[in-house]
């Protein structure tokens, strides 16, 4: 059922909206549509009515007016009138893209953290693939639990990597995202707690919400060094995720601890093996995302969360290791577990596409063969991008990523929406840290990929320096920004 936004929280949304670089009307457009593309406000909802906004912000009417005839304009508000519209997308605003690329319009992409296709690996796979296929033809094609060679090809990785698995075990999903749906709708119900680590991925929060699950968080500790090894790590605060649990009692924790995204850090072992006591004691489903373990850029030696309690469900995928276009990500957990999920897989779709399973099978038995590559590029990215924001926005906090794709970085303001919205005039696409947290938190962060060349990553940071600067130049929006509440973090 469509629903629409108050005032209130529509105004919550559009906190340091002001950023005083043109017009009012089309900043407030400007920013209304950011957090449309990016989420923040959903699609088909309609917005509060022009009288309510201007009131509310204390702006004319005609600006608010203005500012909605504008988004109309644009396709961001569809049918009827006034603040009866909706909201939507332009056809023409999709871009068809090469995420981690530049985009068509000659933009580079910072709001994806994925790469190309490693290597020719990938298509040696399908070309491989497709030979063994007739051998799947007399079948009818339908296989809810996964093609059995690549089923067989995960578990023996999980068994090489100490987690001794069977092929029952496992559960083949059209990437991650979709197996994290499979999870939500089997193990927590309407209107559960499901706790993330704060920040977290945003699709997950999305898939989160959409369950109709109520996300909680546990915020990570601040610019914390995640020491691992057998020392108490400070990547995530252990005291706070056992009292969350004890009090809140969560269906289920949705949790990073490989290479977290956004901020690169690893869970040590003995902060694994805290947290899964935690979690048994609590009731609470453990469900770890390991879509980055295999980015392991430092050699860091942890054991897979499964490693320490037959009762995690863990998740994986081949996009980041491999490509995000072979749709291929499976879910580890014991064989009873997986009868229920493949119950509730059945209910969204009936297997995935069996040419991908082939490749996957190949690339995962001969898993290192791209990545061995794909690390040492990355390491170099890293460090040039760690490089370049030491020296063109000294201002700023990176924290150092131990494996993953992303550098989270403090900014000397809260200032990442408006960063975001002016980024494309300086030739850049952003996501907004918000995006990463509950209730508005994270303003004051912005991720930043290392998935482009070192090039493009120059003049990347080079753009964000620029937009940065326009920011700091601006009185009003100094002053907009000092009279900004803090972000709240739920
Ligand atoms: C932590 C995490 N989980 C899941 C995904 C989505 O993975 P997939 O492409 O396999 O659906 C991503 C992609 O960025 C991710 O970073």
């Amino acid at each position: 059922m469509p629903g629409s936004l108050n005032p209130t929280a529509l105004v919550r949304l559009l906190r340091s909206w002001n950023i005083g670089s043109g017009p009012a009307y089309r900043e407030l457009a400007d920013v209304v549509r950011l957090l449309v593309l990016d989420g923040r406000i959903p699609l088909d909802v309609s917005l509060p009515s022009e009288r309510a906004l201007a009131e509310t912000l204390g702006l004319s009417r005609t600006t608010v007016t203005a500012a909605y005839a504008s988004l109309r304009e644009q396709g961001y508000l569809v049918g009827g009138q006034g603040s009866r519209a909706r909201t939507g997308i332009p056809h023409r605003s999709i871009p068809v893209s090469m995420p981690g690329l530049a985009i068509p319009d000659g933009v580079l992409d910072l709001a994806y953290a994925s790469l190309p296709a490693a290597g020719e690996a990938v298509h040696r796979a399908f070309a491989e693939a497709l030979t063994e296929l007739p051998a799947l033809l007399p079948g009818f094609g339908y296989d809810a639990i996964g093609v059995p060679t690549l089923r067989e090809a995960i578990a023996a990785r999980y068994t090489a990597a100490g987690v001794p698995t069977s092929a029952g075990q496992i559960l083949i999903t059209s990437g991650a995202q979709h197996a994290l749906n499979i999870v939500l709708r089997t193990i927590a119900g309407q209107n559960q707690r499901v706790l993330v680590d704060h920040p977290t991925y945003p699709n997950a929060l999305d898939a989160i919400r959409s369950a109709r699950c109520r996300p909680i968080s546990v915020a990570l500790p601040e610019g914390a060094k995640a020491d691992v090894g057998d020392g108490d790590g400070g990547g995530w605060d252990i005291e706070a995720m056992v009292s969350t649990m004890q009090h809140q009692r969560p269906a289920m924790a949705y949790l990073l601890p490989d290479f977290h995204n956004p901020t690169g850090r690893i869970m040590s072992n003995l902060q694994r093996r805290r947290l899964v006591r935690a979690a048994a004691s609590a009731d609470t489903m453990l469900v770890v995302d390991e879509t980055l373990r295999e980015l392991n850029l430092d050699g860091v030696a942890t054991s897979p969360l499964a490693a320490f309690s037959p009762a995690v469900v863990s998740i994986g995928s081949l996009s980041k290791s491999h490509w995000a276009g072979l749709r291929t990500g499976w879910i580890r957990a014991s064989e009873d577990m997986i009868t229920r999920l493949v119950a509730t897989r059945t209910t969204m779709d009936l297997g995935g596409p069996a040419v991908e399973q082939l490749a996957a099978a190949h690339l995962v038995r001969s898993f290192e063969e791209p990545l061995v590559h794909r690390l040492e590029t990355l390491r170099g990215q890293r460090a040039a991008l760690m490089g370049l924001l030491a020296e063109h926005l000294p201002d700023w906090k990176p924290e150092r990523p131990r494996g993953g794709l992303t550098v989270w970085c403090r900014l000397p303001s809260p200032s990442s929406t408006a960063l975001t919205v002016i980024a494309p005039e300086f030739g850049i696409r952003l996501a907004a840290g918000p995006r990463f947290g509950l209730g508005g938190a994270f303003e004051q962060y912005l991720r930043v990929p290392f998935t482009l060349p070192p090039a493009q990553l120059e003049q990347a940071v080079l753009a964000l320096r620029s937009a940065q600067e326009k920011l700091d130049e601006s009185p009003q929006l100094r002053r907009t920004l000092k009279e900004a509440p803090p972000a709240a973090i739920a």
